[in-house]
């Protein structure tokens, strides 16, 4: 694993815009799977801000979601892909048709997460998957427990990880407890990854994510046996690594 920390959130997305940005020139016909999340939300931000003056390359992208809701409104602002659409892809040029995603809304819920992996590999996998990560250390919605060699699927959600995803102002009982995820195995198949966190509420995770056993009660420790892991954070996520670690990444 690569580890860059740098001071701030501000710092850590634009270094991340830079690193997607290399990844886009190298390859035009780029599969990228996007994250969301407060942390991704700068990241985009950060890629808009380039788009305006340099246009970025993207017409031959596609782009795979990682995770999605089940039984919300795709276009609402509580959905993954509404929130790609809206505030990133449709401002960076991209058509409709270049996001491949999981239907949260799908009647046979096995058959879209067959379809979504056959698009994955139809595409020849994707080139750099986008990850932040929760406070328990799950990636994708893949919480604590999940298997190491799942593939896309329903999952139910974490009572924290609700929590931690939504307003104070939006009671749990109202939003969904279940999501369809990319799973570990799934995610381990890309060909590059870029893992994101801010924040101290991140510092246990990424602590142990790198430092830690290889357990799926962390899922994102499954990372240390991925060949191609870029992990930018700030220097709040990076209180709980170890001097040695810290200092590796200057
Ligand atoms: C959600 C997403 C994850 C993301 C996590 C962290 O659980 N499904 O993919 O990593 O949130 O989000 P944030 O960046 O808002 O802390």
């Amino acid at each position: 694993m690569k580890l860059l920390v740098l001071k701030d959130s501000q710092a850590v997305a634009q270094a991340a815009a830079e690193h997607i940005l290399s990844f886009i020139h190298s390859k035009p016909g780029l599969n990228i799977g996007l994250a969301t999340g407060k942390t991704q939300e700068g990241v985009y931000k950060a890629l808009i801000e380039r788009h305006r003056s340099i246009k970025l390359r993207i017409e031959a992208a596609r782009f795979f979601m990682l995770d999605e809701y089940l039984g919300v409104d795709a276009m609402s602002s509580v959905a993954f892909q509404g929130q790609l659409r809206s505030s990133f892809l449709s401002k960076v040029g991209a058509s409709l048709e270049a996001l491949e995603v999981l239907d949260g809304n799908a009647q046979d819920r096995t058959w879209e997460s067959e379809r979504f992996e056959r698009q994955i590999q139809e595409a020849g996998g994707i080139d750099l998957q986008l990850l932040g990560i929760g406070a328990n250390g799950h990636i994708g919605f893949n919480e604590p427990g999940s298997d190491f060699e799942s593939r896309t699927r329903v999952v139910e959600l974490h009572a924290e990880t609700i929590q931690a995803n939504f307003h104070q102002n939006e009671p749990p009982f109202k939003l969904p407890k279940r999501a369809i995820s990319q799973g570990l195995g799934t995610i381990m198949e890309s060909h590059s990854i870029l893992l994101l966190a801010t924040g101290d509420s991140k510092a246990r995770a990424i602590a142990e994510m790198i430092s830690g056993p290889i357990t799926e009660q962390l899922p994102a420790s499954i990372l240390q046996l991925h060949k191609n892991v870029s992990v930018i954070v700030d220097e709040a996520a990076a209180s709980l690594l170890s001097e040695d670690r810290h200092k590796s990444s200057r």
